[in-house]
């Protein structure tokens, strides 16, 4: 057969980005342009500027892309482009410019669902097959995806509330420590202890469900009380015991759901997967209950092209293509693929 190559365009939160996949494994570029900056000082993402920015990256992007792979646009085979969940404008932005391009060489269009995107970066360079279970956390996200097929999808547990993602960057904010949180907490945390104060672990009984509203709330008071009576708080001390408790739930649950699904493969993704403990945690575990273990490397773990044209790439080869007229979609179930 020959080579297939997918342009791959993500474009739901702040990062612009382009890539072109060989084979769906194979990554020749991902160029990942970020409106990060300007949302610092807002300490979240501001959608309009989020979309503005789309609006004057992505052609650089796409161009910078094809020619950093060497490959022409005349020679990619299909465009696969986020469709949702996400920020509508900046969905919008991307989604019309793989139309335009399906349009202009009449090739086809293919809606990813960001979180399938996700999941398929553990496929880049790798050998892994489904069926696996994937733990998808993020800023926006957490879920826990049984990948049965390809397309083929359960959602074995979610958040009932916050995403880990989410928690990490309000915790931040709180500390003083900027947005985005996870980057940041992930590195002092290796100075602090992880046992220094015991934030709470939430869990509910017969169910893979996450709930990371209280652990945040529990952080937000231990350094308000610290500040109303003067004590001196220890920020990397807070900063391992916030994350020790995120991620031994998100490993706990993984695991418990992998088992109950009867897998023996796991796989990270999502921004949260580049943080380092929960690699860690979760590497070692895996190797203690002879499961194996995925997870992409850091770059592929927070938004970028290279997912999308590597969840593209499958949907390709069964000939799921999307109609020239697909909207964006603020949300969207991952279960109908
Ligand atoms: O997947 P992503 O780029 O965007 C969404 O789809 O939401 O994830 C961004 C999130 C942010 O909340 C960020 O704080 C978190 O991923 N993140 C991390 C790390 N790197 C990024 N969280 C913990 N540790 C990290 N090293
Ligand atoms: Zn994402």
């Amino acid at each position: 057969m020959d080579d297939i190559f997918i342009l791959g365009i993500e474009s739901s939160c702040d990062e612009t980005s382009a890539a072109v996949v060989k084979n769906g494994r194979e990554v020749l570029s991902n160029i990942i342009s970020t409106s990060l900056p300007l949302h610092q000082k807002y300490g979240g993402v501001v959608p309009e500027l989020a979309s503005r920015k789309h609006l004057e990256f992505l052609v650089p992007v796409i161009d910078e892309a094809l020619l950093a792979a060497g490959v022409p646009l005349e020679r990619i085979d299909a465009v696969g482009a986020t469709y949702g969940p996400g920020l509508v404008g900046g969905l919008l932005v991307g989604l019309t410019a793989a139309k335009g391009i399906c349009l202009a060489r009449g090739i086809p269009l293919i809606g990813v669902h960001h979180l399938e995107g996700h999941i398929f970066a553990n496929l880049i360079g790798s050998e892994l097959e489904p069926p696996f279970v994937s733990l998808v956390a993020s800023g926006g996200h957490s879920h826990i995806v049984f990948v049965k097929d390809y397309g083929s999808y359960e959602v074995l547990g979610r958040t009932r509330d916050d995403a880990p993602g989410e928690a990490y960057d309000k915790v931040a904010r709180e500390l003083g420590l900027g947005y985005p949180g996870g980057p940041v907490i992930d590195r002092i945390s290796q100075e602090g202890r992880r046992d220094a104060v015991a934030f709470p672990r939430t869990r509910f009984e017969d169910s893979f469900d996450f709930s990371f509203s209280g652990i945040k709330t529990a952080v937000l008071n231990y350094v308000n009380r610290a500040r109303m009576t003067g004590a001196e708080i220890c920020v990397p001390d807070v900063c391992a015991s916030f994350q020790e408790a995120v991620c031994e739930v998100l490993c706990d649950n993984t695991l418990k759901a992998a088992a109950a699904a009867g897998q023996k493969t796991v796989a990270l993704s999502g921004g949260v997967a580049a943080n380092s403990r929960l690699r860690e945690m979760f590497s070692k575990r895996t190797a203690r209950r002879g499961m194996k273990f995925y997870r992409p490397a850091p770059v592929l773990c927070t938004d970028n092209g290279a997912m999308i044209g590597a969840a593209a790439y499958y949907a390709f080869l069964k000939g799921r293509v999307s109609p020239l007229d697909l909207n964006a979609y603020a949300t969207l179930p991952l279960e109908e693929m």
